[in-house]
């Protein structure tokens, strides 16, 4: 088995499935607002995927007898990940959500996922958003050929350690590709030097999972929210990252609008 490579054809494709991904994410995100629910915010990107020719890769994924019952995930304070949208639970002001997109277009996976305040938060969540995205930065600057995985994990750790916060373990960064989870898997710790030397070719889903308090995680009796045991709130941020001999290259962007911005003004007056 190993480590699947992409060929030219499969980054097009993931090319595509990610900026599908990214968009979705971004339209979700501007429909965060106290108030909503988030069985709406969960619909909306069923309806997202759709519009862009996509579908979600969460609805009916399956874990031993249990299918996903939701298109996104949407987790709220000390949910981590894997929320199920559900019209009772409203967003109120000072609320921390994160929301994940997963779509499947033309065979193949993109997967990124962002945290944003609902409102105003308190400086401590300002604090536990911004160290997580820069914990996805960090991990995301170690994907270079000829590091290896554990350089990634490792990076992400120290710098959440260093702001006093922790990252949970029970849950792991992983290749995606023609599977929403290939080899190989990307811990949010590690050493230096250890796991999988980095390739060309390698797309890879890096997501920091970053606790307020302790690290440890239990999973709700719905069977997939994924909760911090002491209850304290929680961060998550995910791209989609492909190995390049010119550095990592983040997929999950917005498909430029170049493109069409140069059709319209190649239109006749
Ligand atoms: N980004 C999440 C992951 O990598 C998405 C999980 S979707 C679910 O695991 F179907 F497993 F819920
Ligand atoms: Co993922």
């Amino acid at each position: 088995m190993g480590i699947p490579l992409k060929n030219k054809e499969g980054i097009a494709r993931m090319r595509e499935a990610c900026a599908i991904a990214s968009t979705v994410l971004y339209q979700l995100k501007d429909l965060v607002r106290p108030g909503v629910t988030t069985f709406d915010l969960d619909q909306a990107g069923r309806e997202f995927m759709a519009k862009l020719g996509a579908r979600s890769a969460c609805y009916g994924y399956q874990i031993g007898s249990r299918r996903f019952p939701a298109h996104t995930c949407i987790s709220v304070n000390e949910e981590v990940v894997h929320g199920i949208g559900s019209l009772k639970r409203v967003l109120h002001d000072g609320d921390l959500v994160s929301l994940d997109v997963v779509v499947w277009a033309n065979g193949y996976i993109g997967d990124n996922a962002l945290t944003m305040p609902v409102g105003l938060i308190s400086p401590e969540n300002e604090k536990l958003l911004h160290v997580t995205e820069e914990a996805l930065r960090i991990g995301v600057a170690q994907a270079q050929i000829g590091h290896r995985i554990g350089d990634i994990s490792h990076a992400i750790q120290t710098h959440v350690e260093a702001n006093g916060f922790s990252v949970v373990r029970d849950l792991v960064g992983h290749g995606v590709g023609i599977s929403m989870h290939e080899e190989p898997q990307i811990p949010n710790f590690g050493k230096r030097g250890k796991g999988d030397v980095i390739k060309p070719g390698m797309t890879l889903a890096i997501e920091p999972m970053v606790n307020r308090g302790g690290h440890r995680t239990k999973t709700l009796s719905d069977g997939w929210t994924v909760v911090t045991t002491d209850g304290s709130p929680s961060a998550h941020f995910e791209h989609t990252v492909l190995t390049t001999e010119r550095g990592p290259e983040i997929l999950t962007v917005p498909r430029s609008t170049t493109a069409s911005v140069h059709a319209l003004t190649a239109l006749p007056a």
